[in-house]
């Protein structure tokens, strides 16, 4: 049995100096210490990839904890009723369940993203990739991220559920709100926004369902009207979670993969000439580029029972765990020269960027048909794209984004 090392003087994940380049200090915690208490923030953070990939894969972890214990016990503060409708959206998440509510829903998902289905979204990848870039290559510079990624993933994530594209502004909109209230700082003002945006979106679905109801299309929407659990039809609610869940996660993280991963490909351009030439395909490149810097950089689970040690220091039922994917994907001991942007790194793919155990993201087939597509679109239309002003980050860890990528194409 350890002794816990204590990181409250190590880290803040909130202070402006460690968004600006948090690296640095999760280098140092990693080296410090396998796992570490965070007494402010009352959680125990995990750091290497060892450890991390043990957690995510330890049924006795969860996402939640409220099938098997109450809020006093976790004491966690309950659910705030002024949120009322971001929880009920959240409700029925794949993210926010555990088994076996996890299990039923996830396996209905999991129908939809058969290897053949996923397959079938190359084509229209190259397709959307190509045609945002014809205007864009007349006008001679973007913003990366509003011009070309954004529309891209929403375009692609409503074509793959069967959500149609008119309001894809606002679904970007109520999916930036939403996520906020994952951050470890959310203000009272976005939490307020929070749930505006998952009550007008919420709303929107109950529309779409019922529009599937009564003329079923063949896509993934009316698949889950119609769908049946031994005898039983999924739930309105839980209808509405699983698509909000999908549309939300199916392009926040891969707009942030681009954003993140164009800004280090300009910033080591030996790099990029290397994807340019095709001495490195775009598919193995894209791995290096959320190894190195990985849109989610942290997620927790609830200690569920009694027993559980991290790197032989125990850890409490009740207890929070943040596991940092951004350190244990420099960790030394999993990756030779971690700091080292390699687009060639044969084992990059071993990175913690999908997770991992049964919440594994279930997109990351999908995530990784677009993301080859769009890099190869981009590095053989603008093999001369370069950034036009240094990229400016949204002071927020854990959705780790950039809030634009001015770039010029030729
Ligand atoms: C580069 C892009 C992506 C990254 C890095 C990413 C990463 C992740 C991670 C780390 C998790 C696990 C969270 C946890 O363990 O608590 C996850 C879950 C999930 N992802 Fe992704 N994701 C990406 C793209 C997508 C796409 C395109 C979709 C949808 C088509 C998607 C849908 C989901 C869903 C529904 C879950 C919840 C699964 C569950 O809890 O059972 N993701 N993702």
């Amino acid at each position: 049995m350890s002794r816990a090392v204590q990181a409250d003087e190590l880290f803040d994940p909130t202070s402006p100096v460690f968004l600006a380049d948090p690296y640095p200090v999760l280098n140092e915690l990693r080296e410090a210490a396998p796992v570490l208490h965070h007494e402010r923030l009352e959680r125990w953070f995990v750091t290497r990839h060892a450890e991390v990939r043990a957690c995510l894969r330890d049924r006795r972890l969860g996402r939640n904890f409220r099938h098997v214990g109450t809020e006093e016990e976790f004491r966690a503060a309950p659910l705030d009723p002024l949120w009322q409708a971001f929880w009920e959206v959240e409700r029925w998440s794949l993210l926010w369940l555990e088994p076996p509510d996890h299990t039923r829903i996830r396996k209905l998902v999991a129908a939809a993203f058969t290897p053949k289905s996923v397959e079938a979204m190359r084509g229209p990848s190259e397709r959307l990739a190509n045609e945002l870039l014809d205007p864009l290559l007349e006008r001679g510079a973007m913003d990366l991220l509003y011009d070309f990624a954004q529309p891209y993933s929403i375009g692609l994530i409503c074509r793959w559920l069967g959500v149609p594209l008119d309001r894809h502004r606002d679904l970007l909109d109520w999916s930036h709100a939403m996520v906020k209230m994952y951050e470890l700082d959310t203000t009272e003002e976005q939490a307020r926004a929070a749930v505006e945006a998952a009550a007008t979106f919420r709303d929107y679905v109950l529309e779409l369902i019922a529009e599937r109801r009564s003329s079923p299309q063949d896509d993934l929407v009316s698949g889950l009207v119609e769908a049946r659990v031994d005898g039983e039809r999924l739930s309105e609610a839980e209808i509405v979670s699983t698509v909000i869940v999908l549309l939300n996660a199916g392009h926040e993280a891969t707009v942030n993969t681009l954003g993140n991963g164009i800004r280090a490909l300009m910033q080591h351009r030996d790099q990029w000439e290397r994807v340019v030439s095709g001495e490195v395909p775009a598919v193995a490149a894209i791995e290096e580029l959320i190894r190195y810097d990985p849109p989610l950089q942290l997620f927790e689970r609830w200690v569920l029972e009694e027993g559980v040690e991290v790197a032989g220091v125990p850890i409490s039922r009740g207890e929070k765990v943040a596991m940092l994917f951004g350190a244990a994907n420099r960790d030394p001991r999993a990756f030779a020269e971690p700091e080292r942007f390699d687009v060639g790194r044969p084992n990059a793919a071993e990175h913690i960027g999908f997770g991992g155990g049964i919440h594994v993201c279930i997109g990351a087939p999908l995530a990784r048909i677009e993301l080859e597509a769009s890099l190869r679109a981009l590095a053989s239309r603008c093999p001369s794209l370069e950034l036009a002003e240094e990229p400016k980050r949204i002071p927020a860890f854990v959705i780790w984004g950039l809030e634009s990528v001015e770039v010029t194409l030729r």
